[in-house]
């Protein structure tokens, strides 16, 4: 089973739905995606209405009505995708976090994995999203795409004797540039235990003028926290989703991840 994210940079630009490049992508999905759990970000569908609420930082007595406002925005993205791929014969099942998770200061707290797990059991394609949550600490809180691969990847990982479903054997997160760049420029091959003190110290711009969830330097944080080796690649490129899909090297950033526990 895979697990493939979908950066939100590349679905959304300002404040346009990119119709042509889902329909790209959803074609590539369709021709090639087996056992899979797809997850995708929201880039400006989500980050901007999350951002002015400052939902980011918690409820407070003005901005409950952002919760809906940034839930909207979102679907409205995820209904795209969705249909995209429904229309191309794939069979979805929309999995809101809104709806069937909850975060504890920031970090997702309970999710019942197992609707997942039938869906795919069950030849379904799952399909979920970033997204703002219930949380017991704040109110409410963002759960991202790249934090939703990083806890699935860990719970799949956990409950890999009693599951009911193959194990994780790939997890790709594409993004609209060719990986992670060091400080001149240049992709790093691999980010391991060794270096990846100095990548984080390095500086991390140039990424969406909203960004709720910590953009590169975030996504990163969250795949060091898996067991398994993920690859962040550039899905903007006409192919690779569907290469990666079917098993094909491709070049990016490879995290070796090193899964120190985290919620
Ligand atoms: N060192 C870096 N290497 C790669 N991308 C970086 C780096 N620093 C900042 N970025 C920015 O991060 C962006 C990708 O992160 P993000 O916008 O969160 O993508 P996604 O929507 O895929 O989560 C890139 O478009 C790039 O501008
Ligand atoms: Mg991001």
């Amino acid at each position: 089973m895979k697990i493939l994210k979908i950066g939100g940079s590349i679905l959304t630009r300002e404040k346009e739905i990119r119709e042509e490049v889902i329909g790209r992508i959803t074609s590539e999905i369709s021709s090639s995606w087996g056992e899979l759990i797809l997850i995708h970000g929201v880039g400006y569908f989500g980050h901007p209405q999350a951002s002015l609420c400052k939902l980011n930082e918690g409820l407070c007595s003005d901005n409950k009505s952002g919760v809906y406002e940034t839930h909207r925005a979102v679907i409205e993205l995820n209904k795209k995708i969705l249909d995209s791929l429904a229309d191309k014969g794939v069979p979805v099942i929309p999995i809101h976090p809104l709806s069937c998770i909850t975060g504890k200061d920031g970090r997702i707290d309970s999710f019942n994995i197992r609707c997942i797990e039938l869906a795919v059991k069950n030849g379904f394609l799952p399909v979920l999203h970033g997204d703002i949550v219930s949380d017991c600490v704040k109110g409410c809180c963002i759960v991202s795409g790249d934090q939703l691969v990083s806890y699935i990847a860990r719970k799949f990982s956990h409950a890999q004797k009693s599951s009911i479903c193959n194990h994780i054997e790939k997890i790709g997160v594409a993004t609209n540039v060719d990986g992670v760049y060091d400080k001149e420029g240049k992709i790093i091959r691999e980010i391991n235990p060794s270096n990846l003190k100095t990548i984080l110290n390095q500086r991390f711009e140039g990424g969406k003028k909203y960004d709720v969830t910590g953009g590169m330097r975030g996504k990163v944080i969250e795949l060091t926290h898996i067991k398994e080796e993920s690859l962040i690649f550039n899905g903007e490129k006409e192919g690779l989703i569907r290469k990666f899909l079917n098993g094909t090297k491709l070049e990016g950033t490879i995290i070796r991840g090193f899964l120190r526990e985290r919620k």
